[in-house]
Parts: structure tokens; C-alpha cells; sequence
């Protein structure tokens, strides 16, 4: 298996090269990070239940046409994407003041904000991610205004049908982070969502006691990060609990009928 060609390594996540031109496969590592690499744990498991997640939520937006890397998952820790040129700007959108909002603009954690808010920061682990506006961007040449315009769009509805799909399973989008890539088509070039959406780079909340079910739990070393997960997992219907003779265990289960796990 790892005599694939290794594409690009990155803090949770690695990228070999695909079985096809123009595709590659996405493996889920259990490495957890924070503050740009500072804070550093393994949370077994954690890979597989971001693959699925990220599976799941991935394909409901294909639903909502919304265009995506995702082809289809391989195994418990990998799927193959479509290989995109990634823009180099991460796509913030939150609706609930937390994290690093809170902090720079002196507001108290929980906050509904008034209206959703959509920041951008570039992607450099050297500068630690800058927040960065759209000046930035289209001056620089990490987008145009045009793609930029279609990114804000996308991140918005992405925001609206996701913030459904929670608050139905009893979880409160507070934030989230999304990343988006090119791909030519028939000579056109279309901007796709790429990454992964999981609790690594979303804020999820509990909508009844405002627990926090994500990867704060890691930050801020509240303990039980994989127990959250899976709770998350749960709720969205990808992990069930069996009762073997001995005990209950969770299992992951596929959303496909055709489940190729190895
Ligand atoms: P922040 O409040 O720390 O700026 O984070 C906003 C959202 O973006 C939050 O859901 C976590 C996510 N995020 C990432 O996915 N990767 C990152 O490197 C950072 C800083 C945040
Ligand atoms: N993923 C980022 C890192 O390792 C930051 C974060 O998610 O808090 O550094």
C-alpha cells in the first residue's frame, strides 16, 4: 500500500497518487494538531471517523449540487478525490462567536453574530495562516474576483444546508472551515469544494447543553476528543453500536450498499 506515490503530506491528512490520471486518494491520519503544529497527539481512530464524516457530509452537498472532490471511499481510512489545484486560502464562515473572533475582537464565547461572517486566511504554516481580505487575495494573483465571488457564494449555501443538517441531529454549526480547489473541465475551469468538513475544522455544539463536540475538545484539553467524534458520527447516522455477546462496541457503518472496506 505504501508504495504508492506520496503527493503531499499535511498536518491530519496525506494524498497519494490516484489509480487514474487526474484522481488521487485522501488517507485520514490519527495525527491531531493545533496552533499551527505547536500541540501534537495521535487520538486512535480519529482518521477513520473523519473519513467517514467527511464522506457523508461531502455527498449530501453533491446532493445540493454543490461540486466536490469527492469520487467515493475506498477504505476506513481513504477515499479517492479528484485531484485539484488547491487555492492557497482557507474559507472561514461562522455564526456563532469562538475561537480566534472572540479573541481578536474581545467578544465573549457564544455570541450569535448578526449575520453569518465569512473570512478568509492564507494558507502558510511559516506566517501561521494570516487573516487576509479580499484585496489581498486578487492583488496577490491567490484568486480572481470572479472565482472569489463563486467561493463566497459556495461557502454560503454550503453554510445554510449544513447548519440544517446539524441542527437536525441536535448540533449547532458554530463555525467551520472549508478549502476549494480548480479543475479544468471540457475547457472550463470550475472552482470544487476539496479538503475535508469533520470535526477537525468545524465547530459543533451540542444544541441542548452547548458541550463542545469537535476539536476544541483537543485545544483545550477538555479530554474525550474521540468519544465526541463519535458522537458526531452517530448522530449522522455513520456509526451505529452493536451488541456483540461480550459488550457493546461501536462500528462504522457505510452509507453505500456497496461497501468495498478493507
Ligand atoms: P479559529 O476560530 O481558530 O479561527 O477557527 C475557525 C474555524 O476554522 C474553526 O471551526 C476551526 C477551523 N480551523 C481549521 O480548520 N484549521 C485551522 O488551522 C484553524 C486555525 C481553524
Ligand atoms: N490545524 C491547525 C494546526 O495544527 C490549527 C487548528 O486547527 O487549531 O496547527
Amino acid at each position: 500500500m505504501n508504495r504508492r506515490r506520496r503527493v503531499y503530506e499535511g498536518k491530519a491528512k496525506i494524498l497519494y497518487e490516484g489509480p487514474e490520471p487526474g484522481t488521487l486518494v485522501q488517507h485520514f491520519k490519527d495525527d491531531a494538531t493545533a496552533f499551527n503544529n505547536k500541540k501534537h497527539d495521535q487520538i486512535e481512530g480519529k482518521g477513520v471517523i473523519n473519513n467517514r464524516i467527511s464522506e457523508y457530509v461531502f455527498k449530501r452537498l453533491s446532493e445540493m449540487n454543490i461540486p466536490t472532490h469527492f469520487i467515493r471511499c475506498l477504505n476506513m481510512r481513504e477515499q479517492l478525490i479528484r485531484e485539484v489545484e488547491i487555492i492557497p486560502i482557507e474559507v472561514v464562515v461562522r455564526n456563532v462567536a469562538a475561537g480566534s473572533l472572540c479573541k481578536r475582537l474581545g467578544l465573549e464565547e457564544g455570541a450569535q453574530l448578526s449575520r453569518s461572517i465569512l473570512e478568509f486566511y492564507y494558507k502558510s504554516d511559516e506566517l501561521a495562516d494570516p487573516l487576509v481580505t479580499e484585496e489581498h487575495i486578487t492583488a496577490f494573483g491567490w484568486s480572481n474576483p470572479i472565482e472569489l465571488d463563486e467561493i463566497m457564494q459556495s461557502a454560503l449555501r454550503i453554510n445554510d444546508f449544513l447548519s440544517g443538517l446539524f441542527v437536525g441531529q441536535g448540533i449547532r454549526l458554530i463555525d467551520f472551515k472549508l478549502e476549494f480547489g480548480k479543475v479544468w473541465e471540457n475547457d472550463q475551469l470550475r472552482i470544487i469544494l476539496a479538503d475535508e468538513i469533520s470535526p477537525d475544522n468545524c465547530r459543533l455544539w451540542d444544541a441542548e447543553t452547548n458541550n463542545k463536540m469537535d476539536k476544541d475538545r483537543f485545544r483545550c484539553d477538555l479530554g474525550g476528543v474521540l468519544e465526541a467524534y463519535q458522537e458526531v458520527a452517530r448522530r449522522l447516522g455513520v456509526l451505529v453500536e452493536v451488541r456483540p455477546p461480550h459488550g457493546t462496541v461501536p462500528i462504522l457503518v457505510s452509507s453505500n450498499a456497496n461497501n468495498s472496506y478493507d
